[in-house]
């Protein structure tokens, strides 16, 4: 048995609620798909920390097995397996990941995001269905598409483009909770939909093309930071310790399977965050100004009230602290790695032409 190592990636949860003894996530495994990915392996280390058995399935396409070393594997296994096809674990709780989250990511491949949207969601609901699971689907604010109305409540049907470029995604994810609630109303499954707003933190892919990972590769590397448009569209962070305690609590709920904004509802503007990063990260970079993107969404902000009320759940951790953290983690990254200090930004991994990603 390997021993788990200390995670300097560790989320805190001092704030974080105890899940029940009587929670489903403690009566069997729970299986956790997209595991090595930035979201899915906070989730697996604080199942285990909850004394979970937990399960990760991965194909480890922007995932990383490095993200679950400090599991060891006494309670936690990873599984390398594409969701598009089916699988079968017997498990008490499902918490369905497996998706390329950044807009790069998902538009390198749009066909195959469009097949782990809806085919993975089906697998994964035949999964829990077989097994008399309850699962909740990671949803996404994508659903909103560039909207209309501000702050998005649950019931805003959005404004989805299905042709756009980031239908693959947007379409994707809405046809996965058309699938998840058809199989909670025709066959009684016990169902949650997480619609997860703009999360950041440690084990973002510095390469995403994220509004966050960029800046601060950017800032780390002396790179200008690439604001696009002129800096006033806003984004709303969430920190991904708190995204973690919202998705427990929705699990843990008695809610049924209407969907639950989860995300930060501070906004803040894209220069205002350039700025914030270029002082945590005492970068001489200047800020460079570029066309806005097609597609990039003015404003993204949830209401809450929903999770607010039934989970009693608002994110704790406040943006400098969480940047902070954030850029420790990075500056890590850049120390341990040569090629990412050798080759510069641009012409690398990073950013400098990728749309200030909305996720
Ligand atoms: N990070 C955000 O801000 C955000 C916002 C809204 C929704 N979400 C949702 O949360 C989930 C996790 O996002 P993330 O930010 O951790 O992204 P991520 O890319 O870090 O994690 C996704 C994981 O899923 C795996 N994966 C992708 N396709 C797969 C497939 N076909 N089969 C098996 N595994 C597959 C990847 O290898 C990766 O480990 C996604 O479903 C995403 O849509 C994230």
């Amino acid at each position: 048995m390997t021993p788990p190592q200390a995670d300097a990636a560790a989320a805190p949860d001092a704030l974080a609620r105890p899940v029940a003894s009587t929670s489903p996530l403690l009566r069997g495994p729970v299986l956790v798909t997209g595991g090595a990915g930035f979201i899915g392996s906070h989730l697996c280390a604080r199942l285990v920390r909850e004394g979970a058995a937990v399960m990760a399935i991965d194909d480890l396409s922007t995932g990383d097995r490095a993200n679950l070393a400090p599991l060891g594997n006494g309670r936690f296994s990873l599984t390398a397996h594409n969701v598009v096809e089916r699988f079968d674990h017997a498990c008490s709780a499902i918490f369905h990941l497996a998706c390329p989250a950044s807009p790069r990511a998902y538009q390198r491949a749009p066909i195959d995001t469009v097949k782990t949207a809806v085919f993975g969601t089906l697998h994964a609901l035949e999964n829990a269905e077989a097994h008399g699971a309850r699962m909740l689907l990671a949803s996404t604010s994508e659903v909103y598409g560039d909207p209309q109305v501000h702050p998005q409540r649950e019931d805003y049907t959005g404004a989805v483009d299905p042709t756009g470029p980031r239908a693959c995604y947007d379409e994707g994810k809405r046809c996965g909770e058309t699938l998840a609630t058809e199989f909670a109303r025709q066959r009684g499954l016990d169902v949650r939909i997480a619609r997860i707003f703009n999360t950041y933190g440690p084990r973002m892919q510095p390469d995403d093309g994220r509004v966050v990972s960029n800046f601060i590769m950017q800032a780390l590397t002396g790179q200008p930071l690439t604001v696009y448009g002129d800096g006033s569209q806003t984004r709303s962070l969430c920190y991904v310790s708190d995204l973690i305690e919202g998705l427990l609590r929705l699990m843990d709920s008695a809610l049924d399977a209407s969907p639950v904004n989860l995300g930060n509802p501070q906004e803040i503007t894209v220069l205002d965050l350039a700025e914030r990063i270029l002082r945590l990260t005492r970068s001489r970079s200047r800020i460079a100004f570029k066309p806005l993107p097609r597609d990039d969404p003015r404003r993204r902000r949830p209401d809450i009230a929903r999770a607010r009320t039934h989970l009693n759940w608002q994110p704790q951790v406040p943006l400098d602290e969480g940047l902070e953290r954030t850029v420790h983690w990075f500056m890590r990254q850049v120390d341990a790695d040569t090629e990412l200090k050798l080759v510069p930004v641009q012409h690398s991994r990073a950013a400098a032409n990728a749309p200030t990603a909305s996720e």
